[in-house]
């Protein structure tokens, strides 16, 4: 459940402080009693006073009208600081242990670890540490860091944290960033107190000239970059260290497209900041979202941010008072569907919890047996078993034929499919009889068990050993299996069922009849630094099956620029039983494992800025007719809801593959075998498109901008053209136009695009993953 935190400023502090019935209570501990009486849990408030700034800015802010003696002797006193820096008693909000246990400290906002000033920076960053280790040594888990403001110098702001990361151990730390930029920035905000130098020739000046608050002027293109991708450069500085944190700050107004939003839902997002400006009034007066926000927020609480409610007490709207924000977003936390679905049983997301995003190894369950307690939680879902006794009941129904049927389950684990078997055939009400296969001896003894008090020799018979070679003793009618990984084929299904197709008749009914194997790109830097935790490089090549949670899919359906990019969620190759081309020995076996090699090369339109850090596996089974199973994250509500028996496979990355916006993603993906084995490798390529150079006049315009004349306007567009609509490789808004003159062809095909003024250029490429097997493999 997300937490509350209500934020207290300092003038909120001095407020209670002057209350005469503090007794025993410094102003922070009634704070934190009152906050708890209105709801809360925490309070969030800013570590140092306005008298540490004060002397901060004394010290190192000079005044270059000051006289000589005057610098000199400062000077001496900020040498005596940055050598032993340290706090007087009234220049912090907290000092004791009790105070600091029930409060999120807030470092100081006005540290400009990201001037242009490299003297304010230097000295930003000492005072960054002596904050930082005094909120340590008050034993705070986590501290909320000043706003990255300066793009130009982001990477500065990211080595002084990254430098703190490793100065102050075990603490949190969380980069307050604004959730978007609805601004194409033009000119970036700078609280240095410097004047502004060109990029290309820094200041080292620390002297004060205009007030700390100036704007900086005529900031390069470099700036026009989202807030998302400012915190992807200090994580990406940082090492993806898993003590950085995010603080997502709501202050500013969503954008009209959630998408742009969606990659928040893959950072490791622990706070979320909520001021009273961010409401509006309804028609009653009381406080609520806009539209947009309240969508975000449900979304964002499948993270379990902390939401920390700020302003509540400055009467911003008519009615409600100062909970009636609490009490809103409260509202909004049981009504968001992650936290329904979460409380409801029978769904994924209930069964699931405390897996989200925990790495397991994929089961062997040809080369291992499986435990006992693994079969029950298989067997704790109803919905697979449901389909599965679904479409045995339509095949029998279907099976014209007057001889009595038979059935074989191939894989019978500890029995639930002859269970359903034996339902089925009552429903259909047919003469039918099944023999069980199963190669674990361990849950071959639960079948013995429950054929002799259940099922009995006249309905089934068992059959102990491997499919691939076991003699049945006779040819059934329909061989049920289940023998499905998450990615379909990754538990051997293929060459398990092409040994038992000896003993399936030639008109014989296979359920499943086929399967798909699916993917789509991701980010999650959770995945990936759960990947990369465990020293052995081999786990950063290893495919797992998770829970996904706190991941993006990073593509959409569109086509791309390029014309070529197939849906958001794109299939790999799909197995048929009984195969059609099958090319056998007199036993009726496969010659060699050729015919299960796959490969598959796909296209993925990746429309907003993201950073790739693996891919998403899924499967979808056809069991008979129009039933199915399917984990296809589309089409799994529509298949089969609520089936608990599969989560995804993700497939990672060594290393993230920055992808900008409108970038076209080609995964290369391979299943293989040898004769003891099969594993998959995989790798990625990134490419760009331009306009080629064969165009004369490609023109790129902001279609949002007011400036920007419409898109059929013929002073833009002499020749006629089709407009696409793209976003900047640097930002995902406004939204550009790239116009590319068509004269008059149609744009169906791919070349024609390359043709007719898109060339694709290629930006990066991952490494091979896994190749050879050398990494992981299934055992045959
Ligand atoms: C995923 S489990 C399914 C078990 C059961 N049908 C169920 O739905 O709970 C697959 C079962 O097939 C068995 N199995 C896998 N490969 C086999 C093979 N080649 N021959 C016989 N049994 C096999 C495994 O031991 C396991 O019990």
């Amino acid at each position: 459940m997300p937490v509350f935190s209500a934020h207290h400023t300092h003038d909120d502090l001095n407020v209670l402080s002057q209350r005469d019935d503090l007794g025993d209570d410094t102003p922070v501990l009634r704070a934190v009693t009152d906050a708890r009486t209105d709801g809360y849990e925490t309070i969030c408030v800013p570590l140092t006073t306005d008298k540490w700034k004060a002397r901060w800015r004394e010290l190192c802010i000079l005044n270059p009208d000051e006289e000589q003696d005057t610098l000199a002797e400062i000077e001496q006193r900020a040498e005596a600081w940055r050598s032993k820096p340290a706090f007087f008693r009234d220049e912090v909000t907290v000092s004791r242990l009790d105070e600091a246990e029930c409060i999120i400290p807030l470092i100081s906002d006005w540290l400009e670890l990201d001037a242009t000033d490299d003297w304010v920076r230097h000295d930003a960053e000492i005072a960054l540490h002596q904050e930082l280790a005094f909120a340590s040594y008050l034993n705070a888990p986590c501290a909320i860091l000043p706003t990255p403001n300066n793009r130009i110098q982001v990477g500065s702001y990211a080595r002084a944290i990254n430098a703190c990361l490793s100065s102050v151990p075990y603490m949190e730390f969380s980069v307050k960033i604004p959730i978007y930029d609805a601004v194409t920035v033009v000119q970036v905000p700078s609280r240095s107190p410097s004047p502004v130098p060109s990029p290309v020739e820094p200041s080292t000046s620390r002297f004060s000239s205009a007030s700390s608050n100036d704007l900086a002027v005529g900031s390069p293109p470099e700036s026009n970059l989202t807030t998302w991708e400012m915190w992807d450069t200090i994580r990406t500085i940082c090492g993806y260290n898993p003590r950085l944190t995010l603080t997502l700050d709501l202050t500013p107004p969503l954008p009209l497209s959630s998408t742009v939003l969606n990659q928040w839902l893959a950072e490791p997002v622990r706070y979320l900041w909520l001021p009273a400006s961010t409401f509006i009034a309804n028609a009653k007066g009381y406080p609520v979202l806009p539209k947009g926000t309240q969508s975000f927020i449900r979304d964002i609480f499948k993270l379990q941010p902390t939401v920390i409610l700020s302003g509540t007490r400055a009467k911003k709207h008519p009615r409600g008072g100062e909970l009636a924000y609490l009490q809103y977003v409260r509202h909004l936390e049981k009504t968001s569907s992650f936290m329904k679905a979460a409380t409801t049983a029978g769904t994924v997301e209930h069964f699931a919890q405390g897996y989200q995003d925990y790495l397991q190894a994929p089961l062997q369950p040809l080369m291992d047996n499986l435990q006992s307690i693994t079969y029950q939680t298989f067997e704790q879902d109803p919905v697979k078993y449901r389909n599965y006794e679904e479409a045995i009941y339509l095949a029998l129904r279907d099976w014209e034929k007057p001889e009595k049927i038979t059935i074989c389950v191939a894989g019978a684990g500890r029995g639930p499919l002859v269970a359903r078997s034996l339902k089925a055939i009552a429903r259909a009400n047919v003469e039918a009889f099944v023999y069980a296969v199963e190669k674990n001896p361990n849950a071959y003894v639960t079948l013995q068990e429950r054929h002799r008090n259940e099922w009995g020799d006249e309905k089934v018979a068992l059959l102990y050993g491997d499919m691939r070679t076991l003699n049945v003793p006779e040819k059934v009618d329909i061989l049920v299996s289940e023998l499905l990984g998450s990615f379909g084929d990754n538990e051997l299904s293929p060459e398990c069922l092409d040994g038992a197709m000896r003993f399936l008749k030639p008109d014989g009914i296979s359920i499943p009849s086929s399967y798909t194997a699916y993917i789509a790109p991701l980010s999650s830097s959770k995945l990936y630094n759960e990947t990369r935790a465990s020293k052995d490089p081999k786990s950063s090549e290893t495919p797992y099956v998770v829970m996904l949670h706190a991941i993006n899919i990073l593509s959409d359906n569109g086509t791309g620029i390029s014309g070529t990019c197939g849906p958001r969620i794109q299939e790999c190759w799909e197995f048929e039983h009984p195969r059609k081309d099958a090319a056998l020995t007199e036993q009726g076996l496969p010659l060699t494992n050729s015919h299960n090699v796959r490969s598959a090369k796909l296209t993925f339109h990746i429309p907003h800025a993201g950073v790739l850090h693996g891919f998403g596996g899924y499967f979808e089974a056809v069991l008979y007719r129009n039933v199915g199973i399917s984990i296809h994250p589309e089409r799994m509500a529509l298949i089969s809801k609520d089936m608990l028996s599969w989560f995804p496979l993700f497939f990672p990355l060594k290393d993230p593959l920055y992808l900008p916006a409108d970038a076209e993603l080609t995964v290369s993906l391979w299943r293989l075998t040898d004769a003891r084995k099969i594993w998959y490798e995989w790798y990625a390529e990134a490419f760009l498109p331009v306009p080629s150079s064969s165009v004369s006049s490609p023109i790129w315009k902001d279609s949002l901008s007011p400036m920007s004349p419409s898109p059929d306007s013929s002073f833009l567009s002499p020749l006629v053209s089709t407009p696409i609509q793209v976003t900047s490789p640097l930002l995902d808004v406004p939204h550009l136009t790239l116009q590319v003159p068509s004269g008059g062809a149609s744009f169906g095909m791919a070349e024609d695009r390359q043709k007719e003024g898109v060339s694709l250029v290629k930006i990066s490429q991952t490494a091979l993953h896994n190749a050879g097997g050398k990494s992981s493999w299934i055992g045959l």
